[in-house]
């Protein structure tokens, strides 16, 4: 880690805008101070790690080796970090490049981390994040890459589902970042042009919360506001055309679906590669979603095999019964998974956390005890310990495990490690460009 030179080049002043730094002890930062820092290595969430003073700066807006003034934007007693924003370069780095879009900045959308990073080195910083991830939380030094998904040029135009948020004015708008605050823009560089076509950043949606936009791989653009009655949401079909599969999925426009349209081809495609599934096999395919994975899987083992989808969202599972309906092979349980496993659900503090604690744990009876594959796709807060345990228990030939969180994954890794399987391979993929978000498939075997 990087940190600025006692002394050198480490000092306070004003940013400009009357923020004045009073006189504080070493290392005390309060909101609006500026600071000259030299900037250190990339972290996970979008940010680099800077020191002031021996303060640590989680730093947005610059680049490793970089030095420049940085605006605290958060400073809270007791904690051992301060948040910031580089609002000068004093020292650029040779992959910063200007920013495409012009609500890209501090104070400005929090949508986008990586606008002011070349495409390129987006992908390497992303890489960095995850080997730092694995190294520190499976004890594992890996070697990775991200890839661009496939179609992808500049990084722009991919986003094809958008939640804007909406003003006091009703003006359709993006947050900022770490706040409700919404930002009106008029038009958003990562989103697919369908989104944008629809003229939702240009509508009046006084008394909504957010409005949805969904572009679908087939049919027009939805535009959904938010809330909605149950009976307005409608439900869009997306279209994959991997190379190893084909198909189409009805998917509700408020449902899970992947954003980028290039990446559940592409994600299909690896999980297929890395699993090689055989006719008459078993598998699984946990958090399934509208039953994208499940459907490859059905393919891929044939009539005599099984494929048992386990999801907890009703919505997505009335979806996946209509679109895993031509594999007689595949059962769809509406479940959570730990709930189907017969393992405790995670410790929730908080209002309606009490009556966990009564619940029966029983393993679902149409989970089979034993697979010959596994996928695994779980939300940001990964499977965790119990669940991995279980998949473990099953004795699969291998386990795909899709993660949109390289700090979930590495964690649930070393509990993969720890019940004998070993990590195989590792993929990343640019899912998100412009965004610090990197989608990693993660293939074990015993
Ligand atoms: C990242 S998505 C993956 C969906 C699907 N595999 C796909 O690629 O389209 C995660 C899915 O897990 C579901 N989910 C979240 N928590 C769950 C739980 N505890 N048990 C089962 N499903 C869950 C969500 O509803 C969502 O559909």
């Amino acid at each position: 880690m990087t940190g600025s030179p006692p002394g050198a080049g480490s000092h306070r002043g004003t940013d400009g805008t009357g923020d004045r730094v009073g006189e504080r002890s070493v290392g005390e930062l309060s909101v609006g101070d500026v600071v000259e820092v030299e900037v250190g290595p990339v972290a996970h969430g979008g940010f680099c790690i800077a020191r002031y003073e021996g303060r640590v700066v989680f730093l947005r807006h610059a680049l490793p080796g970089e030095r420049v003034r940085a605006r605290v934007t958060e400073a809270k007693p007791g904690q051992r970090f301060v948040r910031a924003d580089a609002v000068e370069v004093v020292e650029a780095s040779e992959h910063r490049v200007t920013a495409p879009c012009p609500y890209a900045g501090p104070g400005l959308c929090g949508g986008c981390d990586f606008q002011h990073v070349e495409v390129g080195h987006q992908r390497e910083l992303k890489a960095a994040v995850v080997r730092e991830q694995f190294s520190r939380l499976a004890h594992l030094e890996v070697a990775v890459a991200v890839e661009p998904v496939p179609g992808d040029h500049d990084g722009l135009g991919w986003r094809t589902r958008v939640e804007f948020a909406v003003d006091e004015a009703g003006r359709a708008g993006l947050r900022q970042h770490r706040s409700h605050d919404v930002v009106p823009v008029d038009t958003c560089l990562i989103a697919d042009e369908r989104v944008l076509a629809t003229g939702v950043l240009h509508g009046h949606w006084d008394g909504e919360q957010a409005v949805d936009v969904v572009a679908p791989s087939t049919g027009e653009a939805v535009v959904v506001p938010v809330p909605s009655g149950e009976q307005d949401v409608p439900t869009v079909v997306e279209h994959v055309a991997a190379q190893r599969f084909a198909g189409d999925f009805q998917v509700s426009a408020r449902g899970f679906w992947q954003v980028h349209p290039g990446a559940a081809a592409t994600f299909v495609d690896t999980v297929l590669e890395v699993l090689a599934p055989r006719e008459g096999e078993t598998a699984l395919d946990l958090y399934s979603g509208v039953g994208l994975f499940a459907a490859a899987l059905a393919e891929a083992v044939g009539p005599g095999g099984k494929v048992v989808a386990v999801e907890s969202d009703a919505d997505a599972v009335a979806s996946a019964a209509a679109n895993l309906a031509a594999y007689p092979s595949v059962l769809a349980l509406r479940a959570r998974v730990d709930d189907a496993f017969g393992v405790a659900r995670p410790k929730r503090s908080g209002p309606g956390s009490r009556g966990q604690r009564s619940r029966k744990l029983r393993r679902h009876p149409l989970l089979p005890l034993r697979a010959d594959l596994v996928v695994l796709d779980p939300p940001r807060t990964g499977a965790g310990k119990d669940v991995v345990a279980q998949v473990a228990a099953l004795e699969p030939r291998a386990i795909a495990y899709v993660a949109c969180d390289p700090a979930a994954l590495a964690r649930d890794a070393a509990w993969l490690l720890e019940a004998g399987y070993r990590l195989e391979g590792l993929h990343a993929f640019d899912a998100f460009p412009m965004t610090h978000h990197v989608e990693c498939v993660a293939v074990f075997g015993r």
